[in-house]
């Protein structure tokens, strides 16, 4: 039995396909648009995943959309009419979306597949989420959390998942929305809101969180862990381009402005800015200000979410936790629950946002809608599109690229572990394209963590960012704790999507200097030999050349664009940068000097 599920026409677009309960193939959209968090009708990710099930669109048994138009509708309609006239632009706006896209998912999914009516389900933008991560978690029962910006009506859930079966039991409820209100703080920062927020995560430890009691002003949490925003702070609720209003402003300050670059006396001023200013310090003193509402707003995030989430366990009394949606990708509250909400385990998938939707959908159909018992697990994040060895030597050749192809995988690893060892910085490709957000060893730019200097360097030379970006460690799993503080967190699954953050021990501090956050904690990645045999065996020969088994990882691709797919967007990104070597499958080029 084939089952599709899609997510689409809100943020990230993507598609799912599963064959008798395991998963085949999933993939965001943006990876083949080449639209960054393209929403629309994800048919190039749908043709991938019937492709790689070697069935056609007729074929399918069920299609499954993550979430149902109308109640979306319902909200829109009901929030406009709450403040209508400001709202009126937003009402126009949304009306011309609904009636061109949105109301009419059925009818294009039958056109677009060739299948009939009865074949096509709906599930709910929560449990969509929910089914997301309980379905494909090891656990037989789990709490489970929702938390994003918004879904139809909700903003979370929460409830439990027993076997095959989740009831999602109780729900906020649009306005009052964790995302939005991080939101509200990213677009008050100078960043897009949907692709800003891991910006403002990673500007937060530059800060001191001194605006926690003014932040408190605008959300009051009860003890049962629900929550609600005093909607006087904000216009989300009925305006298109804005966040917050006037009182937000009030209350913090001028917004800071978009273009504006990010430094502090403690990150240095980012050398691809060219010379000094003059008023360095002056600017320095108005990054931290801002970088201190920064981590004013993520440690009320964090307590708001460990609220919920020790509200969630003491109601169930349940030791695990499931938890999707989009605020599931805040990995230092992710730590902050597992430390202190009473869960002993977290299961979170790599895809924990809406695109996620589309595998929780099919998996909820199947299993949920079906009754048919569960055996898929998610242990790793590789369920995108692979290139072959012929395929990667026919585009070398086609488009005349030097090249050296190594004659075994070893020789490959060897020679490119030497290269890192030896200061360059790696485009690294490599089987199939990661599920969710996160590079995590199949589309990466690696490099030497030891070298203090190396974090400038390809902020520099590759990927022209600001300094809060984050640069990850990817560390062979079972050194994991030699390196990090993990509290028994090793085994732990964001560990493995890099949904964790954890200081970095004493003792190695100074042994993985590019991979350290300014306040001390790291990103991990733990990397299995089982799930990740190339990159593990990389790291490993990193390991026993330098005695340090971690590797330098960020996401492959440059600034603002879609992570690459192909070996002609990997080698367009290596043209375009100054990366030293690109490696695609077993094949190495170097760039010539
Ligand atoms: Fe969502």
């Amino acid at each position: 039995m084939h089952i599709l599920g899609i997510s689409c026409y809100y943020h990230d677009a993507a598609a799912a396909i599963l064959r008798d309960g395991q998963l085949l193939a999933a993939a965001e959209e943006e990876r083949f648009s080449r639209v960054k968090h393209d929403f629309a009708f994800p048919a190039n990710a749908i043709k991938f995943c019937l492709e790689e099930a070697g069935i056609t669109g007729r074929d399918l048994d069920y299609v499954v959309f993550f979430e149902k138009p109308f109640r979306k509708l319902d909200r829109i309609l009901a929030s406009v009419l709450q403040t209508y006239p400001q709202s009126w632009k937003v009402f126009r706006e949304s009306m011309i979306g609904w009636i061109l896209d949105k109301l009419w998912v059925a009818s294009t999914l039958q056109a677009e597949l060739g299948i009939s009516r009865e074949k096509i389900f709906f599930s709910d933008h929560h449990l969509s989420h929910a089914a997301s991560a309980f379905l494909c978690s090891p656990f037989e029962d789990a709490a489970i959390l929702t938390v994003d910006g918004v879904g139809e009506w909700l903003t979370a859930a929460c409830g439990v998942g027993h076997n095959t079966d989740i009831k999602l039991t109780k729900h906020l409820e649009f306005p009052h929305s964790l995302g939005l209100l991080y939101s509200a703080f990213t677009a008050f920062l100078g960043f897009e809101v949907n692709e800003g927020e891991y910006k403002v995560m990673g500007m937060a430890p530059y800060g001191t969180p001194r605006y926690v009691d003014k932040v408190w002003k605008l959300v009051q949490q009860n003890p049962d862990g629900s929550f609600s925003l005093d909607m006087d702070y904000f216009c989300f609720h009925y305006s298109t381009d804005r966040m917050f209003n006037r009182r937000f402003v009030n209350l913090f300050g001028d917004p800071r402005p978009a273009n504006m670059p990010f430094f502090t006396e403690s990150t240095g001023y980012p050398r691809y800015l060219g010379g000094k200013p003059s008023d360095y310090i002056a600017q320095c003193r108005v990054n931290e200000h801002y970088a201190d509402i920064a981590a004013s707003i993520q440690r009320v995030t964090e307590d708001l979410l460990v609220g919920m989430a020790k509200g969630l366990q003491k109601e169930t009394g349940l030791k695990k936790l499931c938890m999707a949606g989009g605020v599931g990708l805040n990995s230092v509250a992710n730590t902050r629950i597992l430390r202190e909400s009473g869960f002993d385990e977290l299961f979170i998938q790599p895809a924990a946002g809406d695109s996620g939707g589309a595998l929780g959908a099919a998996l909820w159909a199947y299993h949920s809608v079906l009754g048919n018992p569960r055996k898929f697990r998610m242990d790793h994040a590789y369920w995108g599109q692979e290139f072959g060895g012929d395929e990667i030597k026919a585009f070398l050749t086609g488009q005349n690229i030097a090249h050296y192809q190594a004659k075994s995988t070893d020789e490959m690893l060897d020679r490119v572990a030497g290269y890192l060892v030896n200061a360059k910085v790696v485009g690294w490709f490599q089987g199939r394209f990661e599920w969710g957000p996160r590079a995590l060893g199949a589309r990466s730019i690696l490099a030497d963590p030891r070298n203090p200097a190396m974090k400038d360097i390809v902020n520099a030379k590759i990927k022209f960012r600001e300094p809060y970006r984050p640069f990850a460690p990817s560390v062979a799993a079972e050194c994991a704790t030699k390196y990090f503080a993990l509290d028994g967190a090793a085994q732990q699954y964001p560990l493995r999507y890099m949904l964790y953050v954890t200081p970095v021990n004493d003792a190695h501090r100074n042994d993985l200097p590019a991979v350290t956050h300014v306040d001390g904690t790291a990103r991990v990645q733990t990397v299995y030999r089982e799930q990740s045999p190339l990159y593990y065996g990389l790291i490993e020969r990193f390991g026993q050349a330098t005695g340090v088994p971690v590797v330098l990882n960020t996401s492959f691709n440059l600034r603002g664009e879609p992570i690459v797919t192909t070996p002609a967007n990997a080698f367009s990104t290596f043209s375009r940068s100054e990366m030293d070597c690109l490696v695609l499958g077993n094949f190495l080029i170097e760039k010539q000097t």
